[in-house]
């Protein structure tokens, strides 16, 4: 670096002095402005002169430039930003209000009864329940190990305790089941969105923004524990302690991205809330379990080839579709190989990763991993299709999910789906599987992951997860969404139900 002369040093202090001078003296004249110009234009060129003056006597002051032109922008648009600490990242915005000062954002309107007191959560069980899914590769829920590297991405893997993942610059990327199973419902959870826009819907987000000013506000700690609330439409109010650590690029303090993990302390609807947690594990373990199987298995059998066919027609002409619950994409190369633009859904991580790897990196495709009973960020009108091959059956309120495909059909798209049909039986789709792998020869050496599709699926069926429907449910329920032009087939060896309608 070159070193400044004494010259050099004079005319700075020259130059600084002057531009400080001329701040101070704009904002003197501040009361009685010598040119008539809107207040917050004045305000905002006093600032500029004042900071230039102060960091060229004082060049460390220069690193507040980017929360100062955050400011000046907030103050000029009225937009809200996040605010920066000195080193970038962004923090908790709060919507900076050039007439009062700093204010929270109006806090969200959440359903449900609250009432004052919440049961305690033990946390062993809970820690418990998760252990089913981690154990097997001897990993403890702990902050700092939430997102492991696989496949060269990063993901959140399935603790029981509600998991997030941060970049450097405090953007979501991703989270585990049982933070989307909590958190779910909050409309602003997308994975590249600020986490500001998820704290907005927390219950003491006041006091985590002003906590946020004085943590983060002068330099970035290493790790931040705190209190947080929610209240939750289907658990009532909970309370978690965050624990939250840096990833810093190795050698260094700099840090690449944040691991959190949200301890729950206390639930109001607790036993709703381990019920339910405790299903989304075991749902999750068993899809995950089941991926390699879906992928072997299915694509070889006729009855399933013929139901995505169905699906495919369904499609004809459409080029933009939403396929939900998409599996390990056998449905998804074939739509993507008729030139059209798919967005693939999917909740299990191992589905997705056969799904990527069967369908190969396109710009046609994008993958979301979401639940799909809360179809968050998705554009109102943006497809021309929506399929859900053998997916509906799973979801508890099918009601509620053709209400909200409904929102993103324009009118005339099309949505196709497969169900299970009423009085439907596994014997018989079943045998049918195993006939047409044996005629094919193709049934050596698969009976087990067979024997594992067919435990997988009685396990669903008593668990009440495998939901059967009648004709005439599903044509009243689209009627109620909106749907017109109804036809059922039925399909899949007569276990299924295969369903399109059109938008009205
Ligand atoms: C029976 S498989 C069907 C997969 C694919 N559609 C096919 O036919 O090959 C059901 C898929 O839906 C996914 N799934 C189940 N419930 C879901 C939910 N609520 N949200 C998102 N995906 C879900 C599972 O992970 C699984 O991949």
């Amino acid at each position: 670096m070159l070193r400044e002369t004494p010259a050099d040093v004079h005319g700075r202090n020259i130059a600084g002095g002057a531009l400080l001078l001329l701040g101070i003296v704009g904002l003197l004249g501040y009361a009685k402005p010598p040119i008539s110009l809107d207040p917050k234009w004045l305000v905002t060129i006093e600032i500029i002169f004042l900071f230039l003056g102060v960091s060229i006597l004082y060049p460390p002051a220069r690193q507040y430039l980017t929360p100062l032109v955050d400011l000046v922008i907030t103050l000029l648009t009225g937009r809200r930003l996040p605010l920066r600490g000195p080193e970038g990242p962004g923090i908790d915005p709060p919507a900076l209000n050039p007439k009062s000062g700093i204010t929270a954002l109006p806090r969200p309107q959440v359903d449900g009864g609250l009432g004052p007191q919440a049961a305690e959560v033990p946390r062993q069980p809970l820690a418990a329940v998760g252990g089913a899914a981690v154990a097997a590769e001897g990993r403890a829920p702990v902050a700092h190990a939430a997102a492991v590297p696989l496949n060269g991405e990063f993901h959140v893997p399935d603790w029981s305790v509600p998991t997030y993942s941060l970049d450097a610059r405090f953007n979501i990327q991703c989270w585990n089941p049982a933070f989307e199973m909590v958190f779910g419902t909050v409309p602003t959870l997308l994975e590249g969105s600020h986490v500001s826009e998820w704290c907005q819907h927390l219950r003491n987000y006041d006091k985590i923004l002003d906590r946020a000013r004085r943590v983060f506000g002068n330099g970035i700690p290493l790790a931040d524990v705190e209190d947080l609330e929610f209240a939750s439409r289907e658990f009532g109010l909970m309370n978690f302690t965050k624990l939250s650590s840096a990833v810093t690029k190795p050698g260094t303090m700099e840090c690449v991205r944040w691991n959190v993990a949200l301890n729950v302390n206390k639930v109001e609807r607790s036993k709703e809330f381990e019920e339910r947690l405790r299903r989304t594990l075991e749902d999750q373990v068993c899809w995950t379990a089941m991926a390699p199987v879906y992928d072997e298995l299915l694509p070889k059998f006729g009855e399933y080839v013929r139901l995505a066919d169905l699906h495919l027609s369904a499609a004809r002409g459409c080029q933009s579709v939403l396929e939900l619950g998409a599996g390990t994409g056998y449905l998804t190369s074939k739509l993507l190989n008729g030139n059209r633009r798919v967005c693939a859904v999917d909740f299990n991580d191992a589905m997705l990763e056969r799904l990527r790897d069967n369908c190969g990196n396109r710009a046609t495709l994008t993958v979301k991993k979401q639940d799909i009973r809360y179809l968050r960020g998705f554009m109102p009108g943006k497809f021309d299709a929506v399929l859900m091959m053998n997916v509906a059956f799973s979801v508890e309120d099918t009601q509620a999910l053709f209400d909200r495909v409904a929102t993103l059909l324009p009118k005339g798209g099309v949505l196709a789906f497969s169900v299970p049909r009423e009085g439907s039986d596994l014997d018989t789709l079943f045998a049918a599987l195993q006939r047409d792998l044996e005629d094919k020869k193709l049934w050596e050496g698969r009976y087990e992951q067979f024997q594992n599709l067919r435990q997988h699926n009685e396990r669903m069926r008593t668990g009440n997860s495998l939901r059967t429907f009648t004709a005439e449910q599903l044509r009243h329920m689209l009627g109620k969404a909106n749907f017109e032009t109804i036809d059922e087939t039925v399909a899949y060896a007569g276990q299924g139900l295969f369903v399109s309608a059109r938008k009205g």
